[in-house]
């Protein structure tokens, strides 16, 4: 066959998408990057979209992309449902750190961040610190996106919300805010057996400038299937020291409110990751050894619809409870006016102290004591210290529910 028409028929097939299933993509190059004397492959991704070929969104996807929208809005019609949806953000965006938090590494439980809130004590241990300061960044960033001066999603913002993250004692090295200037590498004792050695550095402004361009430009793809690709690529870049896996997770919660999939925070899906981290490393490792994007967007898209269905699941079983607890105040003989009216703060403080309830009602020690002694008696509450002094008392249904795989295993 004369050489024109090979190359004719290449670009025919190719065109027609048949290559695809084929040909492995390749989504980078490589480059020999110097650490600490030790020469390592380091990874340079090309930017979004995926190409050569494009980003096959088959029938099989699409199914998958359907369901965990449908997921997404059946979540949404959970939240409109709920009289109040302050609760739902505030326990689910702590649930959402505790568990991003956790796949890092941090040892700390949800318990253990509520406690700290309602205790308000002057030192905090650091896992807990990390914790807050992912909830902090979280709130930072809404505060941003929703004021009409606020920044938009970009570099600026990504390292403001890293300059959160990184604050106080464990963080303070990781050069809080500031894109990183050396080679980083992921797994492994050093860069030569390591398991990924993202860009080096003088390729992050561009590489991310570019992924600020994609975010804001008219792509075809489906916004729930581009904040899928945003996270790999975020997370292929490893534009910090620390926190790269914290920030790209908290990345898809601002892009499915940004993009109106979600009106607030209350998809957790860490969970899913964490339930199967394993294969959470080896897809994002797969889109570039692979180059496949379309198998990380099936995990993805699975992941979603998972995190989904537990958190609607979640978010009725609060609400039940929340009316039988109401109940149940409402019809005990010990139930004072200050007792039902610190119930309604318990949804956002299932952990009270005696200050925090006094400072909630706005009231003196001996009427705040009589309504933490009415939830007690009527089973809303239960002391957990067993101590005389500085005690601290649980809405234990509620925080049972809301608490479901925080836990550590250990
Ligand atoms: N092979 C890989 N390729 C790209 N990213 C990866 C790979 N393996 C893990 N990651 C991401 O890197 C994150 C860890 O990076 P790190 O900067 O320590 O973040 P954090 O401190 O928030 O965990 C993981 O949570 C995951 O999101
Ligand atoms: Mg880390």
């Amino acid at each position: 066959m004369p050489i024109l028409d090979k190359i004719s028929l290449l670009t025919l097939l190719i065109s027609k998408g048949l290559l695809a299933k084929y040909m492995k993509r390749i989504t980078g190059t490589y480059q020999i990057s110097t650490v600490a004397g030790e020469k390592a492959k380091a990874f340079i991704p090309y930017s979004l979209p995926p190409e050569n070929p494009p980003f096959n969104f088959d029938e099989k996807l699409k199914a998958l992309h359907l369901e965990a929208l449908s997921t997404l809005e059946k979540l949404q019609v959970a939240a409109n449902l709920i009289p109040n949806i302050e609760w739902f953000i505030y326990g689910f965006v702590r649930k959402e750190a505790v568990i991003s938090s956790q796949i890092e590494g941090t040892q700390a439980t949800l318990e253990d961040v509520l406690t700290f809130e309602a205790t308000n004590e002057s030192k905090v241990p650091a896992d807990v610190e990390e914790i807050c300061n992912y909830t902090n960044a979280l709130e930072y960033a809404r505060n941003e996106l929703s004021k009409p001066k606020g920044l938009p999603i970009c570099s600026r913002l990504l390292c403001n919300i890293h300059e959160h993250l990184m604050k106080g004692a464990r963080g303070s090295n990781k050069q809080p805010g500031t894109i990183r200037i050396t080679q980083n590498w992921i797994g492994g004792s050093r860069p030569g057996n390591a398991v990924f050695v993202p860009p080096p550095p003088e390729h992050l402004g561009k590489l991310l400038t570019d992924l600020e361009h994609w975010i804001h430009s008219n792509d075809n793809l489906p916004p729930l299937i581009r904040a899928g690709l945003v996270h790999v690529q975020f997370e292929t870049i490893h534009p910090f020291l620390d926190g790269n896996g914290r920030i790209g997770r908290l990345f898809i919660t601002l892009l499915l409110e940004h993009w109106k999939i979600l009106s607030s925070p209350i998809l957790y899906l860490s969970l899913s990751f964490k339930k199967h981290q394993q294969q959470y490393y080896q897809h994002l490792n797969q889109v570039r050894t692979k180059g496949d994007w379309e198998g990380w967007m099936a995990f993805f898209l699975l992941c979603v619809k998972q995190a989904g269905e537990n958190a609607i699941d979640t978010a009725y079983r609060l609400f039940a409870i929340q009316n039988q607890s109401r109940n149940a105040v409402a019809n005990h003989k010990s139930a004072t006016m200050y007792a039902i009216r610190l119930f309604d703060c318990l949804a956002n403080h299932p952990i009270i102290t005696m200050p925090m309830a006094m400072k909630l009602l706005n009231t003196t020690k001996p009427t705040a004591s009589k309504a933490i002694d009415g939830l007690c008696k009527a089973g809303i509450l239960k002391e957990i210290t067993n101590k005389k002094r500085d005690r601290v008392y649980a809405y234990h249904n509620y925080l049972s529910v809301l608490s479901e795989d925080t836990q550590i295993i250990v």
